[in-house]
């Protein structure tokens, strides 16, 4: 039975003695929110995305060339009939929506990816944590239900092996390698504040913590200011990885039995060429617009690369995902489960973890909530069938 609807009914008999959220309840109320409340840095590192931010645009508009065709008489709006849970690659979520990685949680909450580490758990969905965290994998692994390591492969093969052996360690369930980010996107709203958070140390938690990174310093960054500058360095030089090619996910298969799943990919060859190198999954993705300004919606690259890979891998999807119908028609149209960005984010910044709280609950409300209103009573339920679109 799926109960993430019944935020609805709390809010409603809540003011029935006067009291409303205090937040907002649609994702754009959260952007406005904390673009009033947010240190401008913080704000335009969430908000920003490459260039003139088109494709970030398209991500949304996107999910209007399609729309639902809702069906009765399948009893499928009795909350006790629904059941929006799902297993993606090993995993068993309460229902099909994991948080996207985003770095840097540090700029908006001292404790980010621990708050989002106990929403998610909390509420059974998933959480990816991000390589790019301002906690450490330890850290954020302890405090996590469900959580998948998203990994920044760095320009050195051991310490791309010690983060995936430290994830495992910690606990996580899967692997999701980021295949769009060999460099940072041309990002105007950064470029403007002359604000990268890694230059000033921040983000950099799991490479500071790691045994192989610091073997490469001759002083601890913790020592003093100049210290942190040649870490930061350090770093500078091993970020960028310009040499991952599918193969390195053969390399990653014999590290790891974790599922693998390869994220930031739009074009059915990519996906084809890292599924037969041994993905498990891949998650079509634009990095919500942050990379290549002009790049085509995520969802636009979605249904074909579900008829490339999607008989011998999961495919998951991100960039765009703001209410509960489009978590359906991203499903409708082959994804196993949708990653979500920017709105919990947002949120964490204005609220913390009652933030957090409050944006997961309201994407989880609207998905139950539409579902039981179009006819469907569980995931399986959600194709092609469910789907008017034009293009
Ligand atoms: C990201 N994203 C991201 N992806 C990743 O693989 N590792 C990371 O560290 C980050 N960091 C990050 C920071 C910020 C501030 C944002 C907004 C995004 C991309 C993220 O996982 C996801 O692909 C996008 O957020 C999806 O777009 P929307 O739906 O949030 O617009």
């Amino acid at each position: 039975m799926s109960s993430f609807a019944d935020f609805q009914n709390e809010i409603y008999l809540a003011g029935l003695s006067g009291a409303v959220p205090g937040l907002p309840m649609t994702a754009a109320g959260l952007e406005r929110r904390a673009r009033e409340v947010l240190d401008p840095a913080a704000y335009a590192y969430v908000a920003g995305s490459a260039s003139a931010e088109r494709t970030a645009a398209e991500n949304v508009s996107a999910f209007d060339r399609h729309r639902l065709l809702p069906r009765m008489w399948r009893g499928a709006s009795n909350p006790g009939a629904r059941d929006l849970s799902v297993e993606v690659l090993g995993t068993r979520l309460a229902a099909p929506v994991l948080t996207a990685p985003i770095g840097v949680l540090g700029l908006l909450h001292e404790r980010g990816e621990t708050v989002v580490a106990e929403v998610t758990r909390e509420l059974g969905i998933g959480m990816v944590l991000s390589t790019a965290a301002s906690s450490t994998i330890e850290e954020a692994g302890a405090a996590a239900g469900a959580w998948w390591y998203q990994l920044y492969w760095p320009g050195d093969h051991e310490l791309a092996r010690s983060f995936v052996d430290r994830a495992v360690k910690a606990g996580a369930r899967a692997l999701v390698v980021t295949a769009d980010t060999p460099g940072i996107g041309w990002r105007p709203r950064d470029l403007e504040l002359g604000h990268l958070p890694f230059l000033r140390g921040e983000g950099l938690a799991n490479y500071l913590s790691d045994p192989v990174f610091r073997a490469k310093l001759a002083t601890a960054p913790e020592e003093s200011e100049e210290a942190l500058r040649m870490a930061v360095l350090t770093w500078i030089g091993l970020f960028g990885n310009h040499t991952l090619r599918p193969a390195d996910i053969a390399k990653l298969r014999e590290w790891t039995d974790l599922p693998i799943a390869v994220k930031g990919v739009l074009h059915p060859d990519d996906a084809r060429a890292v599924v037969d190198a041994g993905a498990d999954a891949v998650v079509v993705s634009n990095h919500g617009g942050r990379q290549v300004d002009g790049a085509i919606a995520a969802l636009d690259a979605l249904p074909a690369i579900v008829a490339t890979v999607g008989d011998r891998a999961d495919v998951l999807f991100d960039s765009g995902i703001r209410t509960g119908s489009d978590v359906m028609v991203a499903l409708a149209l082959g994804a196993k489960a949708v990653l979500y960005g920017r709105p919990w984010a947002y949120a964490l910044g204005v609220a913390g973890r009652d933030g957090v709280r409050h944006a997961l609950r309201l994407l989880l409300a609207d998905f139950d909530a539409t579902m039981g209103l179009s006819g469907c009573a569980t995931v399986a339920a959600l194709d092609r069938t469910l789907l008017s679109s034009k293009r």
